[in-house]
């Protein structure tokens, strides 16, 4: 990209939007500063390490590189590279019509996706173009709370189930992205691979009828849109968002939706206040990629080394106490239940620096019923000098300071929030057989390793 790049962040923290700052981007650096009056309201800054209160009136600076050519926590506000993404290929065929041209690939690109896409997403943080534009858009933001029929009325709901039927489903359907525009008006971009969308859904009634996000009254929502090649998925990622409420992990309210050939999961957003104001959220990718410029991507880190990161963390940062200990716990959920997706995008924290939690669970769709996804676990571990798996998974309780006791409590208690599960997968009718007796092989051997190191309490 020859030129310097400028937009602005806002924020609607507080409850009216303001604007936090200016953001730059050169060919090998992206630069922040923050407006004194951000400054001194003490708010959240625009990601966890490029806080206000670390960094006051001087600008933050990150050295891009071609894997994270934005500060990572913009990357989550990009559409994903997926051929599938629905934000993606909504925001390009805009961008067609607007340069008369396709869209060139590269970074230039990419920073109009995030221009487009950028604001109404997860978390606190919306950038635009300029200030003219955020004001404009958080009046139109505004009017549509006013007039929450918009979104079923007009036939506007079948040019969005166009939508999707041609983008998830390959349906030969036509659709005008300039009336999804007004319906969800306009859709923000969501990280991760599988298509969603944030709307607004009324929590009874088996058939989805969607509003714009933030409508009130209704339930803001990640909408799962299942892939085709992926059948029984969402039924499976359901029974898990179950298995860790039960044994008592922070879940968001979710449903399983259907509507002819369409299968959804509605999660509730927890990067929401009850009143509907934005928390901050960042996923643990963004923050570790933040501190260390060295790290581009999540096999750049050992699992072994995380607790150790989130203890750095916590010298800045008031984090919650029992973070580690809340993470390795998901970590023997995650190899017990056959998800081996848990990467560094999967965990986030909610709050600022003042307040930090991790953020209730999402996505742990146990990809390992899928031949191609069956890997133990996306945060890559060095297995040298253990007898078996069970042995390292036990030997990462101390990695997260815990004492062995705290080790085979956490053990112990993800054995018993598991035992069913292979009898309940087996259940779900929609997931094909083949997938249902892999997985249930899979979560079979992993909790025999486990269990040769359990010792009676
Ligand atoms: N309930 C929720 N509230 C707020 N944000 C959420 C919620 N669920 C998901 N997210 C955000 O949306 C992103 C994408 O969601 P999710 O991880 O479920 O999708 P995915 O496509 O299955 O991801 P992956 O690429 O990891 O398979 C998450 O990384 C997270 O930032
Ligand atoms: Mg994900």
């Amino acid at each position: 990209m020859a030129r310097n790049q400028h937009a602005v962040i806002w924020t609607r923290l507080s409850g009216e939007p303001e604007k936090m700052g200016d953001l730059l981007l050169s060919a090998d650096q992206a630069s922040f500063t923050y407006r004194e009056d951000y400054i001194s309201s003490g708010q959240a800054g625009f990601c966890l390490l490029g806080d206000a209160s670390i960094w006051g009136a001087d600008t933050v600076v990150y050295p891009v590189s071609e894997r994270i050519a934005v500060f990572p926590r913009m990357l989550s506000l990009i559409p994903g590279a997926n051929p599938r993404n629905l934000q993606r290929r909504h925001y390009l065929d805009l961008l067609k019509a607007r340069l008369g041209k396709e869209p060139p690939r590269g970074q230039e690109t990419e920073w109009q996706l995030l221009l487009m896409g950028g604001h109404g997403g997860i978390g606190h943080i919306d950038i635009f173009p300029d200030d003219i534009s955020a004001e404009q858009w958080y009046r139109s933001r505004a009017s549509l709370n006013d007039d929450p029929g918009a979104a079923k009325r007009s036939g506007k709901r079948s040019q969005l189930w166009r939508m999707l039927k041609r983008e998830v489903l390959d349906e030969n359907l036509d659709f005008d992205p300039q009336q999804i525009e007004q319906v969800l008006g306009p859709t923000p971009s969501v990280g991760g691979m599988i298509s969603k969308l944030l709307v607004s859904v009324t929590p009874t009634g088996k058939t989805p009828v969607f509003y714009a996000p933030g409508v009130s009254n209704k339930k803001s929502v990640v909408l799962k849109v299942e892939p085709p090649e992926y059948k029984g998925m969402l039924d499976l990622e359901a029974l898990c968002l179950d298995i860790h409420e039960e044994s008592g992990f922070e879940v968001p309210w979710h449903k399983r939706l259907d509507d002819e050939d369409l299968h959804f999961l509605a999660v509730e957003r927890f990067d929401r206040s009850a009143e509907g104001l934005p928390v901050p959220m960042e996923s643990l990718f963004s923050v570790i990629a933040t501190g260390d410029h060295k790290f581009r991507e999540t096999g750049d880190m050992f699992l072994e080394e995380l607790g150790g990161k989130l203890d750095r963390l916590s010298q800045v940062a008031n984090l919650a106490p029992d973070t580690n200990e809340q993470l390795y716990r998901r970590i023997l959920m995650a190899l017990l239940t056959g998800n081996g997706d848990l990467h560094l995008d999967n965990v986030s924290l909610l709050g600022g620096l003042a307040d930090c939690r991790l953020s209730p669970i999402y996505d742990p769709a146990p990809m390992r019923a899928w031949p191609r996804h069956d890997l133990v676990s996306a945060i890559p571990y060095n297995p040298e000098g253990y007898a078996d798996r069970g042995a390292i998974f036990v030997e990462f309780g101390s990695s997260f300071g815990l004492s062995d006791r705290q080790t085979q409590e956490c053990i112990h208690d993800a054995l018993a929030a598991t035992s069913s599960y292979a009898e309940r997968v087996d259940a779900l009718d929609r997931v094909p057989g083949r997938q249902r007796q892999q997985l249930i092989e899979i979560v079979r051997q992993e909790r025999l390793l486990l269990e040769k190191y359990v010792t009676s309490q």
